[in-house]
């Protein structure tokens, strides 16, 4: 039998590789032609039209679900814009931040001023007030005459800090323009729950959404359109099979209009069909890939429990089959009791499958039990495997695993 390293690198040399370009199939990448969102992307333009003529555009809201292509069609219209301000002297900044990816509303505006091009010692990392953080940002504005386009993306993270911390950053941004003599702040907000806007102060919503534009979900033939197109660029001709293709799309379709889940199966599904020297994905490897994705997500969930969800967890598995809440509770104390950990109570434990039963790694089902009210019964909707296999690393779970 060949080698197996040897195997690989000599189909890696001899070129018998089916993706072409890797990165192209990447969450990041900005395709060239973005299919089906001409209006979309008309709307956003036409929103934004005014800072090229240096006055400042109306605050604007973007909805949609995941995948439909939100913060795609905006990076591309902030990419567009920014080349011809490059060209221009006037003093034009866009700004975008995930706000997702900031823990602290502190953070969240330092990365803003930052790309303002604030310095640390303008404006340090750690140690200021709040509001301190923000009067240097709109000092920095007024006297370099910006005008500033700053896109919140995943706003509903921010809206959550705000709520959580009480310090209304949110307010005070849409109301910035009121204390700029000179330059100005459009905002551009991105959210993917339709609901965000019911936890918001009437006044920001007011504000934040003076014009809104809502992106529908892809149906099936816009699904497949937009895999061929990034199949095309991304593989070598020939080399996905029809039927993968259209199974792939179907998924999508099915968990809501999904394209970043679409191209995500194909990466994965390409993957494997390497590994196998496979000249073609098949049905089987989107199938597979499918099952891959979502035991990763599964355990990525897990790692991330606290100690008290992963007691839990191990309680559930343990009564195997489907438990009562009693007795998945009576598993959970004995397992504190090995571990010599305080027990959390039976009703903190009721709200934490509660929660976990959302995640949709349990379900539960609620039975009647006449005069005896009611009981729910949770039972495991992954393997035990995946539930051993991400607590392996935790040491003081090795014992009961
Ligand atoms: N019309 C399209 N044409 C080509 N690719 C698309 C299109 N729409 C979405 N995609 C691709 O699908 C993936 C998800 O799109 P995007 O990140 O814009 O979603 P989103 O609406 O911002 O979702 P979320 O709310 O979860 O952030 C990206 O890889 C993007 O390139
Ligand atoms: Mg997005």
């Amino acid at each position: 039998m060949s080698d197996p390293i040897d195997r690989l690198l000599d189909a890696a040399e001899s070129g018998k590789s089916i993706i072409k370009n890797r990165e192209i199939l990447q969450d990041t990448y900005i395709p060239n032609i973005i299919q089906h969102r001409i209006l979309e992307q008309e709307q956003i333009t036409h929103s934004l039209l005014p800072i090229l003529k240096h006055s400042r555009p109306s605050n604007l809201l973007v909805y949609g679900s995941t995948g439909s292509g939100k913060t795609l069609v905006v990076k591309k219209i902030l990419n567009k814009i920014q080349e011809r301000v490059e060209k221009s002297k006037f003093p034009i900044k866009l700004v975008y931040s995930n706000s997702k990816e900031e823990a602290t509303l502190y953070g969240f505006l330092v990365s803003f001023g930052r790309q303002l091009g604030l310095t640390d010692k303008e404006l340090p990392s750690t140690g200021l007030a709040i509001s301190e953080v923000f009067k240097r940002i709109l000092t920095r504005i007024d006297e370099s005459k910006i005008n500033a386009i700053f896109v919140i993306d995943e706003i509903d993270s921010l809206a959550e800090l705000v709520t959580k911390t009480g310090n209304d950053i949110l307010y005070q941004l849409t109301r910035a323009n009121e204390r700029l003599k000179q330059g100005s702040l459009a905002l551009v907000g991105i959210s993917n729950n339709l609901r965000f806007k019911e936890n918001l102060d009437p006044r920001v919503i007011s504000s934040l959404g003076e014009e809104e534009v809502v992106f529908g979900n892809y149906d099936l033939e816009q699904l497949t359109k937009i895999l061929e197109e990034r199949i095309r660029e991304a593989f070598i001709p020939n080399s996905v099979e029809e039927s993968a293709l259209n199974l792939c799309a179907g998924i999508a379709k099915k968990q809501g209009g999904d394209a970043r889940r679409l191209i995500e199966l194909i990466r994965v599904a390409g993957d494997i069909a390497e590994r196998q020297q496979s000249p073609k994905v098949i049905v089987e490897h989107i199938r597979e890939a499918l099952q891959k994705i979502d035991v990763d997500k599964e355990e990525t969930v897990l790692e991330a429990y606290g100690l008290h969800e992963k007691l839990v967890m191990v309680a559930i598995m343990k009564a195997g089959g489907s438990s009562s809440t009693g007795e998945i509770y009576s598993f959970y104390k004995g397992l504190c009791k090995t571990l010599g950990q305080d027990e959390l109570t039976q009703r903190r434990i009721t709200q934490y499958l509660n929660e976990i039963e959302m995640s949709g790694m349990i379900s539960g089902r609620l039975i009647h039990q006449g005069i005896h009210g009611n009981t729910k019964k949770y039972k495991l909707e992954i393997k035990p495997e995946t539930i051993k296999k991400s607590f392996k690393d935790d040491l003081t779970l090795q014992n009961i695993i």
